[in-house]
């Protein structure tokens, strides 16, 4: 598709068509210089799509993957549940093979299988009738995104002041989510509230997600937006430029221990030096109660040319040097000021607090 002028907070991040039987994703690695929708049919296409990171974000990987499900679902030919959900679970571990640090990604294949257990096996109700239950769950999982970005918008609002400078690393914004973002939420209920934010966006080596989404999607909305590189965070948080670290995540431990964008634990210390307070912001669907300690999550490691090669006119390292290149890192509970939630913000001790917090989640829903 071509840039029609339209602004790019006015494109769906990630939905399903209107025959329902494609996801529509923005591919992100084109942005911010070509605009492009990209209709997702087979679990290869939408495998390829996470994986390369077209789709991207923890919580748009959970949107894509229970919208993607979904979608392979309703080719499943059978009348016959026991083989309906042989069929699901081969897709679903597939899916789920794409990328490993994201938790939405596990969570949101994992509730769309118990609707599935829940409907087909339990209640016994006709494949047909189990497939339009997935496809509800699956539209709701995506809605629920943008009600539980704009929550936690409100929470994050509570913790800054009117003119301050916000300091964001990879993009959690927009287009990681449904909308708003989660790190990002904030900042777009700042600017609806005229907050006048000043927010300074970390490139984020190798695949530039600051630069090339955060700094373009704020930027578009209008709100007051610096680029700077992954190694400035010193100095402008040393200039006393900035007031509040805000960052998404992918998985949070049971003890807060965050895994997020590779370099997040940089800006974490750099912000503990500085004495500038560092958020986390995550939806429920990321916190992992399962994992205890961020030692146990797996980081994805990422292909050598990302580092050497893409984005440069030409190669940029030596032949054949040796390249290490994980995708998150874990960012220890104790240079966290606090996770924003859309139950509230948890405080250390995190053990507790995000117990607290899932506990507030169950009775609530
Ligand atoms: O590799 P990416 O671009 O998927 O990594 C994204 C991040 O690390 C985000 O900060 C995180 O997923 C939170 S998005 C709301």
């Amino acid at each position: 598709m071509e840039n029609t002028g339209k602004n790019i907070l006015e494109y769906d991040t990630v939905a399903l068509n209107e025959e329902g039987d494609a996801v529509v994703i923005l591919d992100q690695t084109l942005l911010p210089g070509r605009t492009e929708l990209v209709s997702l049919r087979t679990a290869q296409e939408i495998w390829n799509a996470i994986y390369l990171l077209q789709v991207r974000g923890a919580p748009a990987i959970g949107v894509a993957a229970a919208l993607g499900i979904y979608v392979l679902s309703r080719g499943i030919e059978t009348e016959e549940f026991e083989t309906f959900y042989g069929t699901f679970r081969e897709y679903k571990e597939y899916l789920n093979s794409a990328r490993p640090t994201a938790v939405n990604l596990s969570w949101a294949l994992d509730r769309m299988e118990q609707k599935a257990l829940r409907a087909g096996r339990e209640e016994r109700r006709p494949v047909e009738e189990v497939k339009e239950i997935l496809h509800q769950e699956a539209l709701r999982i995506r809605q629920e995104d943008i009600e539980v970005c704009r929550k936690i918008g409100e929470y994050g609002l509570t913790l800054v002041k009117p003119g301050d400078g916000i300091l964001t690393h990879c993009n959690a914004g927009q287009l990681a989510t449904v909308k708003y973002g989660t790190a990002t939420a904030p900042i777009y209920l700042g600017q609806e509230r005229g907050y006048g934010f000043k927010v300074y966006a970390d490139e984020t080596r190798p695949l530039l997600q600051g630069a090339r989404l955060t700094a373009y999607e704020l930027s578009a909305a209008g709100v007051d937006v610096t680029l700077i590189c992954d190694n400035m965070s010193a100095s402008v948080m040393s200039r006393g430029l900035v007031q509040a670290v805000f960052v998404g995540c992918d998985r949070v431990a049971a003890n807060g221990d965050v895994a997020n964008k590779i370099g997040t634990s940089v800006v974490a210390a750099v912000a503990n030096y500085y004495g500038v307070p560092m958020y986390v912001c995550a939806p429920t669907s990321t916190i992992d109660r399962n994992t205890p300690t961020g030692r146990e999550i797996r980081i994805e490691e990422r292909p050598p040319h990302e580092v050497t090669e893409m984005w440069y006119r030409e190669r940029m390292a030596p032949e054949g040097i040796k390249v290490f290149n994980p995708a998150f890192d874990v960012t220890d509970h104790d240079l966290i000021s606090g996770i924003v939630t859309e139950y509230g913000v948890a405080r250390a001790p995190y053990e507790e607090s995000l117990r607290e917090i899932m506990g507030r989640k169950q009775r609530e829903s």
